[in-house]
């Protein structure tokens, strides 16, 4: 299993069955198929992409050394779980949402720890822990778009 899904933790040992999927480089794609509508798709792939913004936000707060501008910016990433749709929610394997906890808490320690220690490189190790859940979920799991339910 690579290293990085070593520092999973509690969510690996939930999903560690699933987890142990390799990812070929040679065009080929064995992650496990999540269904969903065009529209849940857009919406999850936007707080993707909030995901990454505010990575890079909190990377150049670093950078400048202002921890409380890590807190401000971590803070909300630990919260995009419960602006989904609870029927899109529901859906999703359990697994998947174990990962999604998992990395809000990452998030939530970050804020935190910034406030309460500001210590960069404490961040810095916390940082390298979330992307160990984006790297595990996106090596794991892939979306794909069903019809919308009534649509023919
Ligand atoms: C619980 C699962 C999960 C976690 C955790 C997760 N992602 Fe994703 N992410 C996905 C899935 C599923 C896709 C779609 C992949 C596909 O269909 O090929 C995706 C796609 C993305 C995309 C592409 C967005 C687009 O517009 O196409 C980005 C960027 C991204 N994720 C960033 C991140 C970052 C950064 C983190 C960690 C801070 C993260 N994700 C954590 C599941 C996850």
């Amino acid at each position: 299993m690579p290293r990085v899904l070593h520092l999973l933790g509690l969510a690996a040992a939930l999903v560690s069955a699933e987890l142990a999927i390799a990812t070929p480089l040679d065009g080929a794609d064995n992650r496990i198929p999540i269904n969903m509508t065009r529209q849940e798709r857009n919406h999850l792939l936007a707080e993707m992409r909030t995901f990454l913004q505010g990575l890079y936000n909190i990377f150049n707060a670093l950078a400048r050394n202002d921890m409380k501008a890590v807190a401000v910016e971590a803070r909300p990433l630990g919260k995009v779980l419960h602006h989904m749709p609870a029927q899109m929610r529901e859906r999703l394997p359990l697994a998947y949402v174990e990962l999604s906890l998992g990395l809000h808490e990452v998030f939530d320690v970050i804020a935190r720890d910034a406030e309460a220690k500001a210590d960069p490189s404490l961040t810095l190790s916390q940082l390298a822990e979330a992307l160990a859940y984006c790297s595990g979920c996106h090596d794991t799991y892939r979306l794909e778009v069903a019809p919308a339910r009534g649509a023919r």
